[in-house]
């Protein structure tokens, strides 16, 4: 088979293979951001064209752009210094026109690229129509330590019955940064806002943030594919004081855990940089992006003494084949709040132990998925938890004994090593008949 032959098929069995997922998005409200750097990257012209595919599909599609980049670049031009307090803009009256010209001028941007339907391009045939309207309703900030926000204003409601109404006729609903308030003034409002309020008044499916990285990258620059939201506030805060894409992240992170609270199951961050990371992200099962959903929620969690009966029916068989040491009740008792679990309709199916030994050492142990389970990422998650654990108690130095499972650590990123690299009291408890191999990870 030649290499163009090679390529069709593995399209067909893509194509295929996103039947699935076709079926399970169709008819759903995805709440979709564009900040204003996304509607200045070059790569916006694919995202429309994806996002006019999720529309053919039958996603309902709320639509929600930003401008923040766009608005300070015309208030600079114009002479106008952008005050901010809090990190929040101060829009003046002297600012709250350019801001709408500008906002206005984005949208109207976005109706026009909506609007293309040339031949041999994918919006040909698309017919997609755009509908705006005063759907969010603002109030002012007010003032906070004597500052007055004056127009930067919240989202004081959302008109969600107005917005299902339009989806409901096949339109795509358009939102800007741009609310009015009842006394029919304009306010400045920040887009995530308006994001995730509307995401949580329509009960949207997904709340989709697109971001200028891939998604939430660890140390190393990988892709975080999944977080808990326990990970997901580290996160938030630690981006929160870094440069202006991490901040951006930590934005998009903290819009997916309010919707989390109130009921929107499943986030996304996917890059606007990248072509065609929508697509693989919504359908393809390694995704290619950032999922905050409330299956890792619900069940990553630190273990708790009621735990402890389903820990050691998932790890005996373990101890038995001698994948892993015995542990009594009495010990796993005393040592519970080392572990994290994994429940899954009220049962544990996974569980792993950061065990911190001094000296800036920790020890990863206990590592079990139950059989049913393997392969499905759920090591890959509790390890992830547990080195961001390790590294916000400050260890330095990650260490796993291992007989059976060295290949998995080293693709993790351990490395081998020898006993004498151990702190020595852990040398001293070093079982010689197991023959552990000793794997080293600096974080
Ligand atoms: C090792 C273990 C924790 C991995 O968890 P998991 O959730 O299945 O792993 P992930 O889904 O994150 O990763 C799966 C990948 O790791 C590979 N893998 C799983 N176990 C492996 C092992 N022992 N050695 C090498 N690779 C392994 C899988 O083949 C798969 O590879 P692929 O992505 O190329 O298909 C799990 O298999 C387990 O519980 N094993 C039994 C207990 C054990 O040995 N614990 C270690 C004690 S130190």
């Amino acid at each position: 088979m030649d290499i163009k032959e090679q390529d069709s098929l593995s399209m067909i069995e893509w194509f295929r293979a996103s039947t699935s997922y076709i079926n399970a998005h169709r008819g759903k409200v995805f709440v979709v951001l564009l900040s204003g750097e996304a509607l200045s990257d070059k790569n916006l012209s694919n995202v429309i064209y994806d996002l006019t595919l999720l529309h053919s599909l039958g996603v309902k599609l709320v639509l929600v752009h930003g401008a923040r980049p766009q608005i300070s670049a015309a208030l600079e031009t114009s002479g106008k210094d952008s005050q901010y307090h809090r990190n929040i803009r101060i829009t003046g009256a002297d600012c709250i026109e350019t801001v709408t010209q500008i906002v206005g001028g984005e949208s109207a941007r976005l109706e026009a690229l909506f609007s293309m339907g040339i031949s041999n391009s994918p919006m040909q045939g698309s017919d997609v129509r755009l509908c705006r309207g005063n759907f969010v309703t603002a109030k002012p900030v007010g003032i906070h330590d004597g500052i007055d926000y004056q127009y930067t204003g919240k989202v004081r409601k959302i008109r969600s019955a107005d917005i299902l109404r339009q989806l409901e006729q096949n339109n795509i609903v358009l939102l800007s940064n741009l609310g009015y308030s009842l006394t029919g003034e304009i306010f400045n409002l920040s887009a995530e806002e308006v994001a995730t309020e509307a995401a949580i008044e329509l009960q949207a499916e997904k709340l989709i943030l697109m971001v200028p990285t891939e998604g939430v990258l660890d140390d190393e620059g990988g892709l975080v594919a999944s977080l808990s939201e326990e990970d997901a506030k580290f996160y938030a805060d630690k981006l929160s004081k870094l440069d202006e894409d991490s901040q951006c992240i930590s934005r998009a992170l903290d819009a997916c855990l309010r919707a989390y609270a109130n009921r929107v199951h499943r986030s996304h961050l996917i890059s606007f940089r990248e072509n065609g990371a929508l697509i693989r992200e919504l359908f393809t099962r390694q995704g290619n992006g950032t999922l905050i959903s409330s299956d890792s929620f619900e069940s990553l969690r630190a273990a708790t003494i009621e735990d402890v009966a389903g820990i050691l029916q998932l790890i005996k068989p373990l101890e038995e084949n001698g994948s892993l040491v015995e542990r009594s009740r009495e010990l796993l008792e005393t040592e519970i709040e080392n572990f994290k679990v994994v429940e899954l309709e009220e049962s544990i199916i996974a569980c792993a132990a950061l065990y911190p030994i001094g000296g800036g050492f920790g020890e990863i142990a206990c590592i079990a998925i139950e059989n049913d389970f393997q392969k499905n990422g759920y090591g890959d998650r509790l390890l992830n938890s547990l080195e961001i654990q390790a590294k916000s108690d400050g260890i330095k130095t990650l260490f796993v004994l291992t007989t059976v499972a060295s290949h998995w650590f080293l693709g993790k990123g351990f490395q081998e090593a020898q006993l004498n690299d151990l702190p020595e009291q852990r040398q001293e408890l070093y079982n010689y008949q197991r023959k552990s191999k000793v794997l080293l990870k600096k974080l």
